[in-house]
Parts: C-alpha cells; sequence; structure tokens
C-alpha cells in the first residue's frame, strides 16, 4: 500500500499563491522496504536457504510454486512469522534433487508506514548427487573491489551447479551496515540469479568488530562454516582455514578462535568425510579453503608459514591424503598458482588472483565420468591454468 501525501502547489506553476490551490499527489515514493535481491545460499540435493535484505523490521516468507500449487514457506521453531530488521532468510527443505523450483519471495513491513513487496517469480536448481556431471565456478579475494565484481558476475558462466566464493569479500568489517550490501548486493548484482552461492570463510571475513555478525547473513548447508557436500561425482569438502596468525595475535583484540575450529575440522575429516560413502568413494575429491595449504617456494621471507595456512596442514594433512584429495582450490595470495601434487603433498594446489580487475580471475569446473576439469580465466576470458583430473573411482 502507498500512501500518498498531498501538498498544495500553484497551478501551472506560473501563477502566484494566491492563485486557487489544487492538490495533486506528492510523487514520491515510499524508500523499499527489499534492499537486495533474493541471494540463493547453501544448495542441498533437498533445498536451498534464500537470504535478502530489507532496510527495517519486517516479516517474510517464500511462495514455492510446486505440483500446480503455491506453498508458502516461512517461520521459526520457536512459533514466530520469519523476522528481522536487516535481512531475512527462509530454508527450503524436502524438496527433489537435481530439479528447477519456481519461487518468489514476499515481504511485509512490521510497522509504520505499511508495506508489502513481491519479487518477480524466480528459478533455482537443487543440487543432485547422483548426476554424471556437475558444473560449477569459482570467485575469491573480491575484498568490496566492484570493478572486479562486475565483471565477474558479467564473464562467469550462468546455469552452473553452484558459485563457490573462496573467502575474502570484504576489507574488514569495520561498520555493521557493510554487512548486507557486501554479501547479499555485492557491486549492485543480483550475482545468484542463475548460480546459488555456496561461501566459504576467509580470514578478512573474521576481522573487524562487526566480523561476529556476519554469520547472521550466511546461510551453510549445516550452519556452520566447515560442510561437504556431493555434486555428480564430485565430492567437495569446504574447510575454514580462519586467521592467518595465533588466535592470541594482538591485532585480533581477543576475537577469533580459529585454532579449536581447526581442531573440530580435523575430527569432522575423519568422522564424517572419511565414513560418508557418497563422499569417501565419490570419483572425484576436491577441497576449497580459502588460505591455500601449500605454496610454491615455502621458505621466501612473506611466504612461510602463516602465509600459507601451516596451521591447518598441520591437523589436516593425514585425514586430506587418506581420503585421497586429489586438489586444493584456495585465493588469499591475490595471485594466481598452480602447483602438482608432490610425494609429500599428494594433494594438487590451485590458487586464483586478486581483487584489482588486472589480478583477478574467476574458475571453471566441470566433471563427468572421464575427467574433471579446472580452468582458470582472467577478466579477458584468457585462460591462465587448464588441468584435468582423472576419476580414482568409477562411477
Ligand atoms: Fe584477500
Ligand atoms: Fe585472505
Amino acid at each position: 500500500m502507498n500512501r500518498r501525501h498531498f501538498f498544495t502547489q500553484t497551478a501551472l506553476g506560473a501563477a502566484t499563491a494566491a492563485q486557487a490551490q489544487i492538490a495533486i499527489p506528492d510523487v514520491s515514493e515510499p524508500a523499499p522496504l527489499v534492499i537486495t535481491p533474493p541471494v540463493v545460499m547453501a544448495p542441498r540435493t533437498d533445498g536451498v536457504e534464500i537470504v535478502w535484505g530489507i532496510a527495517r523490521h519486517a516479516r517474510g516468507w517464500v511462495e514455492l510454486k510446486r505440483d500446480g500449487e503455491v506453498r508458502r514457506i516461512g517461520g521459526t521453531g520457536y512459533g514466530f512469522s520469519t523476522q528481522g530488521d536487516k535481512a531475512l532468510r527462509v530454508r527450503l527443505e524436502g524438496l527433489t534433487a537435481g530439479t528447477k523450483h519456481t519461487y518468489r519471495i514476499v515481504t511485509e513491513a512490521m510497522d509504520e508506514p505499511a508495506a508489502r513487496e513481491e519479487s518477480a517469480w524466480r528459478e533455482f536448481r537443487t543440487l543432485d548427487a547422483a548426476a554424471a556431471q556437475t558444473r560449477f565456478a569459482v570467485w575469491n579475494d573480491t575484498h568490496v573491489n566492484n570493478a572486479t565484481i562486475s565483471q565477474l558476475d558479467a564473464k562467469t558462466p550462468t546455469g552452473v551447479d553452484f558459485l563457490l566464493w573462496n573467502g575474502d569479500i570484504c576489507n574488514d568489517w569495520h561498520k555493521d551496515e557493510t554487512l548486507v550490501p557486501t554479501l547479499l548486493h555485492p557491486a549492485g548484482t543480483d550475482f545468484t540469479a542463475q548460480r546459488p552461492l555456496h561461501f566459504v570463510w576467509g580470514n578478512h571475513d573474521l576481522r573487524g568488530a562487526y566480523g561476529y555478525r556476519l554469520p547472521d547473513y550466511v546461510a551453510a548447508p549445516e550452519g556452520r562454516s566447515y560442510y561437504a557436500f556431493r555434486s555428480g561425482p564430485v565430492a567437495f569438502v569446504c574447510l575454514n582455514t580462519g586467521e592467518d596468525k595465533a588466535d592470541d595475535h594482538p591485532s585480533f583484540k581477543g576475537r577469533v578462535a580459529c585454532e579449536p575450529l581447526r581442531r573440530e575440522q580435523a575430527a569432522w575429516l575423519r568422522s564424517h568425510v572419511l565414513k560418508t560413502p557418497e563422499l569417501r568413494d565419490a570419483p572425484y575429491r576436491v577441497v576449497f579453503c580459502h588460505i591455500p595449504l601449500r605454496w610454491t617456494d615455502e621458505n621466501v621471507e612473506g611466504r612461510t608459514y602463516d602465509s600459507f595456512s601451516g596451521r591447518s596442514r598441520d591437523v589436516w594433512h593425514d585425514a586430506l591424503v587418506e581420503w585421497g584429495a586429489q586438489l586444493i582450490v584456495s585465493g588469499h595470495m591475490h595471485e594466481h598458482a598452480w602447483m602438482e601434487g608432490t610425494k609429500e603433498r599428494p594433494y594438487a594446489q590451485l590458487v586464483g588472483g586478486g581483487p584489482k580487475p588486472e589480478t583477478a580471475t574467476f574458475m571453471e569446473g566441470e566433471a563427468d565420468r572421464d575427467r574433471l576439469r579446472f580452468i582458470v580465466r582472467d577478466l579477458s576470458g584468457a585462460v591462465l591454468h587448464q588441468r584435468d583430473f582423472n576419476p580414482l573411482a568409477t562411477i
């Protein structure tokens, strides 16, 4: 509902204020209630989570077209409607794998002025663990460089099974109001319209006084920053390498607790990844983590233990080798790089570029029964790396 405000104005604008006054509508509209596109996050075989930014206290829900009907999905386990004052998020469950679903978001203000906004009908596709193929894309280290993000959005393939945003989306969270636009509306793009988003945490995403609030807006398949999923013939393990120094480093001001989280992930690699058949036995095995676990020369000054994540490798290496990880895909170094697997470090390491347009990269991945292929491109589309991997097991 739009409230019209009326005011008086002189007729035809040429006469004086003494002339007859008429009432005309104020052409200014109320500020929008919804301030970002719906962002489709954390795709799973049975659903996704949809998150969108709002300007003030509102409630909302997702309407899903299914079997000729429209289902309304929202509400909490505590008996409240889905509400927030900066963002709303609705988790969809029980959907069919590998299927396109049509939805829209509906948002209503909870206080004056009244407002109701409905998005256009949109689509997302759930993941399919049993598919013969998968396609995906990877970004990293955008650091709020809007020129880079706009070009990444324009040039990265659409229609992929997921987009993996591999950390360092910000330049530290110094202001609360930067969280929603940086994550949900980067460079004003509708970047998940045809690419559901998996988010992997970078060290900068942990920084700043307001970093601890980012999980309010990041959906993850299991509600935490590390997770694993299968898409077609590939098992993907997403890990949080945390900060790039010890937790008690004074620059962190007591804000981080990455060391226990690394150990927790090591235990989970053994208890979950190595024990779940669709992950353990997948034809291809890929890890996404923001900070690489290896570097080209680990003795060069500035590129030693805390530059790559020596702290993570110390606790994850054995489980990753036991799993048969073929490739670690990272960012963080702000220069693209490729390292073959070695006898000592059997997993290959691929690293994407930096935040400036001249150093930025995006990755395209695809896999079928014969091979897994990674291509790294710069923003002109030129191929910087192309690598193929043979399956470890048959489909
Ligand atoms: Fe970075
Ligand atoms: Fe980083």
